[in-house]
């Protein structure tokens, strides 16, 4: 499973799509999804987990990996990012995610497994259009200083934190789903199977 030549196969794939990401990880663009090199297109349509190597993440970057046809946000939080998720609890619908869809075994505010990598279906939980990813911290248009960075859905204005945490005042009722997952290693995070089952 890791000869060389696999590994070495791997390395350049990965170097490519974060390159991209570079360039587009600015204000929102679309992020470029980061293609799982397994399994066929054929097991994935039928619910297979995927995996993705995400030890060449940047802080405060992101990628979108596809699982079961929908996309699934990967984001390196930076320390300042995951230092301003209990301050905004007072602006959020459901800050500690009682009423919203995640897996049992993630809990607390940074909702993940590592606190620093947020793991979440990119659709909203309004009526399913795909939130963009808006790091700027104090961006004019998503509510200047109180905004500390999150995602924004273009559709009809529903606003979620670093966390996938839907704030209040917006059409969304619940944070963004956690979808279940769990690591091989340090390095290859897979998508589809729960951590408690691995
Ligand atoms: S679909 Fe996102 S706000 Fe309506």
């Amino acid at each position: 499973m890791s000869s060389d030549g696999v590994n070495s196969g791997r390395r350049k794939f990965l170097t490519a799509a974060t390159s991209v990401v570079g360039v587009a990880g600015a204000v929102g663009i679309a992020v470029p999804f980061l293609g799982s090199w397994n399994p066929s297109a054929r097991a994935k349509a039928a619910g297979a987990p995927v995996k993705a190597d995400v030890s060449k993440l940047e802080p405060g970057q992101m990628v979108v990996v596809e699982w079961r046809g929908k996309p699934v946000y990967v984001v390196n939080r930076t320390e300042a990012q995951l230092e301003e998720l209990p301050k905004l609890n007072s602006l959020l619908k459901d800050p500690d995610s009682l009423i919203s869809e995640q897996p049992p075994y993630i809990t607390g505010i940074d909702r993940s497994l590592l606190p620093n990598l947020l793991v979440v279906v990119g659709l909203c939980t309004h009526l399913g259009c795909a939130p963009k990813y808006r790091p700027e911290v104090g961006a004019a248009d998503l509510g200047g200083a109180d905004w500390q960075g999150g995602f924004f859905c273009p559709c009809h204005g529903s606003k979620f934190d670093m966390s996938g945490r839907v704030y209040s005042g917006v059409p969304a009722s619940t944070n963004l789903v956690v979808p279940p997952y769990t690591f091989e290693g340090d390095e290859v995070l897979v998508i589809g199977v729960d951590a408690e089952a691995a």
